[in-house]
């Protein structure tokens, strides 16, 4: 399906003249303050950014501190049941805030919100939440925001049109010199136990040329690492009209002059091809990781799942990428206690680590999701074998990654610099294939990029000395 590439934020210019007036008069403090608190993926948080963006125009500043804000908004994540309780339990704990400052507009955005049940209950029992819009409204978000601050009416809004990208919504990056870069929305694979299509709808592309512009901005802006985010990277590319693959793309932005490090997330195995490794083999900038979910190890549950594809396929574009990519560095994704999940087909699960040999692992117990396909299977296993299954899970990822790392003992490698560890007076980097590193130095190296000599293992974390290479 063609989708739609839409310039509309200019519409919004009248909607944010106002608010910012309006804001002048409601603030509590010197300026309007705004307390954003996003859970959940990396596309939540470029989501924010933007909504961060747009409040940056509105004339607001931020704070961690909902006591403080005049706009308060959690952006929300519906992944899994747990996420979800916890924004129940921390919107719940705002009434009395609401109480004390009646003028604070206290609103909730996010995946979650695109679920009707979700919404309905937020209508019901939290009276003093004014604003809930969902992933597909984001780019009316001034408009929204003015209305629930002047409409004298609570505002709901869920979106549903999946066949449009709106570009041109300001950004405001959290990080001076580490990025996101969305390069399409959505998804259109149905895993069995997956909300995320329910929730963000249907797969759609940002075309080509504007993502390029935007990485060759954030080159020239001094970002030193762009993280390409898409629920399925490698089928980017889908419905443009001027076809394009993510093994094109990619490369394209690789060809970009400049000191950078290029990271994309999340690719399907089923979709991930050879082309895409060979170019990241022969380029310049790209990190030496893919971070591939394999959800399970089991052919029976994979087929389950709706994956579309099996171990052996799995395996061979593993082995593919360790024979092409020197020192790959391999992260995965994997749920434990699919509904159905017997011993044998977890045993499976366990021999795929073994056998791959990842760096790290995600790993989740089922959780649940209403109006998803698996949320209808019969899932007789118990909550503690499905515990003990995850801890034996855990216990051999521990083993794998505490090899990987001591066998990088005496390696030299280049790392980013990202932050002080308050903890130990450390500087803490990462390397390009994910793994983070541990070294003394001085603060001014947080934002470059650095060599560093690995001197000792800490199980999955490296430790190490600067060095000049
Ligand atoms: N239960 C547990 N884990 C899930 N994931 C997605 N949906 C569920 C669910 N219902 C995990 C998958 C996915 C990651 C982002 O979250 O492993 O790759
Ligand atoms: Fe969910 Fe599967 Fe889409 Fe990932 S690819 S977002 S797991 S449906």
């Amino acid at each position: 399906m063609i989708r739609k590439i839409v310039n509309d934020y200019n519409e919004q210019a009248e909607y944010i003249a106002l608010a910012k007036e309006i804001m002048q008069i409601r603030k509590r403090g010197d300026v309007p303050l705004a307390c954003i608190r996003t859970y959940g993926c990396q596309q939540n948080v470029a989501d924010g950014e933007k909504i961060k963006g747009m409040l940056s125009e509105m004339g607001f500043e931020f704070t961690d501190k909902t006591e403080e804000a005049d706009f308060i908004l959690f952006n929300t994540c519906a992944v899994r049941e747990h996420a979800e309780d916890r924004i129940f339990g921390n919107v719940g704990a705002l009434k009395a805030l609401k109480k004390r400052h009646p003028t604070v507009l206290i609103a909730l955005c996010g995946c979650m919100m695109e679920q009707e049940h979700i919404a309905n209950r937020i209508y019901k029992s939290f009276p003093f939440v004014g604003l809930v819009f969902g992933t597909h409204a984001i780019h009316k978000f001034p408009d929204m925001f003015y209305k629930s601050i002047t409409g004298g009416r609570r505002v709901f809004e869920r979106g549903n049109d999946d066949l449009c990208v709106h570009e041109g919504i300001p950004v405001k990056r959290d990080g001076s010199f580490k990025a996101w870069l969305s390069i399409m929305y959505g998804c259109d694979n149905f895993c069995s136990y997956c909300i995320v299509p329910y929730t963000r709808g249907r797969e759609r592309s940002r075309n080509f040329e504007d993502i390029l512009s935007e990485a060759r901005s954030l080159v020239e802006n001094g970002y030193k690492e762009i993280t390409l985010l898409g629920q399925n990277v490698n089928s980017y590319g889908k419905g443009l009209e001027e076809k394009h693959t993510f093994a094109e793309l990619i490369k394209a932005i690789d060809d970009i002059e400049g000191d950078f490090l290029i990271r994309f997330m999340t690719s399907h195995p089923k979709d991930c091809s050879k082309e895409l490794i060979d170019v990241i083999a022969n380029s310049k900038h790209i990190s030496k990781h893919l971070h591939l979910p394999f959800q399970s190890g089991s052919d029976r549950l994979l087929k389950q799942m709706n994956r579309h594809y099996d171990r052996a396929k799995y395996l061979d574009i593993v082995n593919y990428a360790k024979e092409k990519i020197k020192d790959v560095s391999l992260t995965s994704d994997i749920i434990v206690g699919f509904p159905g999940e017997t011993e044998e087909d977890f045993e499976q699960t366990l021999s795929l680590v073994e056998e791959v040999g990842f760096t790290s692992l995600f790993t989740f117990i089922y959780s649940r999701r209403k109006g998803t396909p698996a949320a209808e299977m019969p899932d007789p296993t118990t909550d503690e074998q499905k515990g003990e299954r995850f801890s034996r899970l855990l216990k051999l990822q521990e083993r794998i990654a505490a090899e990987r790392c001591a066998s990088m003992v005496n390696s030299t490698e280049r790392v980013l610099v990202e932050s002080l560890n308050e903890k130990n007076g450390m500087l803490s980097a990462r390397t390009s294939g994910n793994i983070i590193v541990e070294a003394p130095g001085d603060e001014s190296l947080i934002g470059t990029f650095a060599n560093v000599k690995i001197t000792k293992a800490r199980n999955w974390i490296l430790q190490g000395e600067f060095v000049n290479k």
